[in-house]
């Protein structure tokens, strides 16, 4: 039997989000293999092993009680301790959504305390979480993208106005977005030339780093991803809402979204979507799990990338989940799968010698 840390909660704005990715991955891991513990990660990014693992009322959300006692640390080399005991686990899997979580900080510290953890790895995660380093990956090894302009902190001197540029090149209406962030924060939608000064303005207080790209008219198609070197897809899914996916459709509101899955699409589209979603995976470095999530161009046609989330929604009726499960793979054996994955690929690496010998 092996240990399963489950990490949950998280200092980003998606916490609560991550309260119910947290309790699916617990109500469902396979008990004949691992037996999991619960690390609740508080709003300050404290760590507290979960005595009694409990649930909300609605029995989904899991709960997070902070005891003095219970504050988990995290010792280079040595792995994770609560007072001054350590935890005997196997491995870490990580569900937090967005920043500290996502965005490769966390799996380097669990590097550097030698402790394998599910999911992309430093680097992976990284590049996942920044959209326009993810885009600009792509564009060289020969991926569709959605087009962007990328707008730098006033404080690094350009040379042409990339707001004007945007405008000239895609026209109105464009969207605004920081280049680090999740769940639709800080992003806009911009009419006009004053509604894409402050929408970059507002986009300023979340990243130091935004995108500008013209609105894309089309259907949003989402691709599930599993591996390491060898990634397979799944079927795709569409997300029909009835504006732009904003935060308050995805968590306040979902009832004004509907998950279609699989997507109606033809075989041609759907062929294409998993093959680019599969050296999408590749090419950022991913490995473990992912949703690489497009735009299909109504007029055109075209496919085109958005972005890659290496911690997508994880509860068993997200998208990600629905995704294997209508190709076959149930939520219970796809966290066994990522388990397995994330095993393998920290045997291999700890077969790397890292020094001459
Ligand atoms: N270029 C675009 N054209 C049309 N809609 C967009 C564009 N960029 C983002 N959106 C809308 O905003 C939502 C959130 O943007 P996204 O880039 O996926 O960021 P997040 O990381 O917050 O999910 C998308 O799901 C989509 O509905
Ligand atoms: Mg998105």
């Amino acid at each position: 039997m092996k240990t399963v840390a489950i990490l949950y909660g998280g200092k980003s704005g998606e916490h609560e989000v991550s309260l119910r990715s947290g309790g699916s991955v617990y109500s469902h891991l396979d008990r004949s293999l691992y037996k999991p513990i619960l690390i609740a990660v508080d709003h300050d990014g404290v760590w507290y092993l979960q005595q009694n693992p409990g649930f909300e009322n609605d029995k989904k959300t899991l709960t997070l009680i902070k005891e003095e006692d219970s504050i988990v640390s995290v010792v280079p080399g040595f792995g994770l301790y609560c007072k001054n005991n350590k935890l005997e686990i196997n491995l870490v899997f990580p569900v937090l959504h967005g920043t500290f979580g996502e965005d490769g900080t966390l799996q380097g510290l669990l590097e550097i305390a030698g402790v394998s953890y599910a999911g992309a790895g430093v680097l992976g995660s990284a590049i996942g979480m920044d959209k326009a380093l993810a885009k600009q990956i792509w564009i060289q090894s020969g991926l569709p993208v959605v087009p962007f302009i990328v707008v730098r902190d006033r404080s690094i001197s350009v040379t042409v106005d990339p707001l004007e540029q945007a405008v000239k090149d895609f026209g109105f209406p464009l969207f605004v977005k920081p280049a680090n962030a999740g769940s639709s924060v800080g992003i806009t939608k911009a009419g006009s030339l004053e509604e894409l000064k402050s929408g970059v303005k507002n986009g300023f207080r979340y990243d130091t780093k935004l995108l500008i790209e013209p609105a894309i008219e089309g259907r949003e198609i989402e691709c599930s991803v599993i591996g390491n070197r060898k990634p397979v897809s799944f079927l795709p899914g569409e997300i029909i809402s009835d504006d732009f996916y904003d935060y308050d459709s995805k968590y306040i509101h979902p009832e004004s979204v509907r998950l279609s899955v699989p997507a109606d699409l033809s075989e041609n589209e759907e062929i294409k979507i998993r093959e680019i979603a599969e050296k999408a995976f590749i090419a950022a470095g991913v490995e473990g799990f992912a949703r690489v999530d497009f735009f299909l161009e109504k007029e055109t046609g075209k496919i085109m990338i958005n972005e890659i989330n290496t911690l997508p929604g994880f509860t068993e009726i997200s998208m990600f989940a629905k995704l294997c499960d209508v190709s076959g793979l149930s939520y219970k054996n796809m966290l066994t799968e990522i388990i397995q994955l994330a095993e393998e690929r920290h045997h291999q690496r700890n077969k790397l010698v890292f020094k001459k010998e």
